[in-house]
């Protein structure tokens, strides 16, 4: 008998499924992978069967279910707890999204695009001034996220210090404690933000909006608002940063795709498109059966099971991408699933691709020389555990 594969395991190459995952290339679009805690669960790699799952309302989100698998050890405490809308399932998940929907159209993020900008500007304003070296997740990729989830909410930026500190201990430990308190923490900042904001009345953010809502039609209660705030807010900054911090080491080892873009900025949506695709920075979103599924002949999904899907690997399915391995600007890579697909994909995409956008194209132009300033080998990653990214980026210009 062979050992199964463990999941979720770090990866070798920040930018590149972890090598240990080739196997289950192997196996086809569906093999099993063996937890942390010793579970067994169903590991989806084909990109054609995740979209058919992802959209299969048999697999539930809901981390109330006793079954919902938990895939690290840090999680196994919060891992069951509630979590708005991501972790709900229709019809209730559909009235929570679509109180959202407006929020995040493509309208209301153009007129976001001016924020973006200026957030933008001010890091680099701040980078240049002060002159290199300097650390680029601390000073750029997570700074304008953070400003812009700030303002779309209308959550004060001057608490950036506590949610980021609190959001980075939630997703990355290092221990069960850690998470615990930094979910506590954070719950109960969200819940006083709220009250605060129905005494108030009358803010322009999305939750004051979503309070107002609230009032007209009973839609939430407090506890429900207070937990999407959150969904929203650690969601809208930690996601974004990431992307961009192992978007520019990616572009940095890439010279020649870097050359490229450089030379025409207009490539630059595309290359947010394969960055996304290529990177895969939430690399593993979990599901649990309600129901037995039948797969194809012979392989049933039962009731309970857990699945995992190796995003990484979906992203680089030959069978969806000519040459999965390369990075091509001029690929068509709108299908990739680094948004998930289905009814939970990605509330913010659009404004994630206006922040990708914006960040990537004003950075190479105003630092035209940026550079790593150690080899990229000692350049600290993220663990494969937890959202996909570079812990920090030594850089010059
Ligand atoms: C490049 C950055 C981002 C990436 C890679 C990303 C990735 C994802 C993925 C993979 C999912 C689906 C998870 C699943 O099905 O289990 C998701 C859902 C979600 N994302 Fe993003 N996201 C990004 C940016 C954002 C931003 C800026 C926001 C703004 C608040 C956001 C809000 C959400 C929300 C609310 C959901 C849950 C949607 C639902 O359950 O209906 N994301 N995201």
């Amino acid at each position: 008998m062979t050992e199964t594969v463990a999941f979720p395991q770090n990866r070798t190459c920040p930018y590149a499924p972890p090598t240990a995952y080739e196997k289950l290339r192997g196996d086809g679009p569906l093999s099993r992978v063996s937890l942390y805690d010793g579970r067994s669960v169903w590991a989806v790699t084909g990109h054609a069967l995740a979209r058919r799952l992802l959209a299969d309302s048999r697999l539930s989100t809901n981390r109330e279910n006793e079954a919902f698998p938990v895939t690290s050890e840090r999680f196994a405490t919060i891992g069951r707890r509630t979590v708005a809308l991501l972790g709900v399932d229709d019809p209730e998940h559909n009235v929570q999204r679509r109180m959202l929907i407006p929020g995040f159209g493509l309208k209301r993020i153009a007129g976001l695009r001016p924020v973006i900008q200026r957030a933008v500007d001010q890091q680099l304003d701040i980078l240049i001034e002060q002159g290199p070296p300097a650390e680029l997740v601390s000073a750029f990729a997570l700074p304008v996220p953070s400003m812009v989830i700030c303002a779309l909410l209308g959550v004060p930026y001057a608490d950036h210090e506590f949610f980021e500190e609190q959001s980075r201990a939630l997703l990355r430990g290092p221990s069960a404690e850690d998470t615990e308190r930094a979910r506590e923490l954070l719950d109960d900042y969200m819940g006083a933000l709220v009250d605060e904001r129905i005494a108030a009345a009358g803010g322009d953010g999305l939750l004051d909006e979503l309070i107002a809502r609230q009032r007209a039609e009973g839609a939430l209660d407090r506890t429900e608002l207070a937990s999407l705030g959150l969904l929203l807010l650690i969601a809208g900054h930690e996601t974004t940063a990431n992307m961009l911090s192992l978007g520019v080491f990616t572009l940095l080892q890439h010279p020649e795709h870097l050359a490229e873009l450089r030379a025409d900025p207009s490539l630059t949506p595309a290359a947010v498109e394969e960055l996304m695709r290529f990177l895969s920075v939430a690399d593993g979103m979990v599901r649990v059966a309600l129901e037995d599924i039948e797969v194809d002949r012979g392989t049933t999904i039962r009731a309970d099971d857990g699945v995992v899907f190796a995003t990484s690997l979906i992203n680089r399915d030959a069978d969806a991408f000519v040459s999965p391995e390369d990075l091509d600007w001029h690929r068509s890579a709108r299908h990739h699933i680094g948004f998930g697909y289905g009814v939970h994909q990605c509330l913010g995409q659009n404004l994630a691709r206006a922040e990708m956008e914006i960040a990537l194209r004003s950075l190479l132009v105003r630092l035209p020389e940026l550079r790593l300033t150690v080899p990229a080998d000692q350049v600290p990653f993220k663990p494969g555990d937890t959202l996909q990214g570079m812990v920090e980026l030594p850089v010059a210009w």
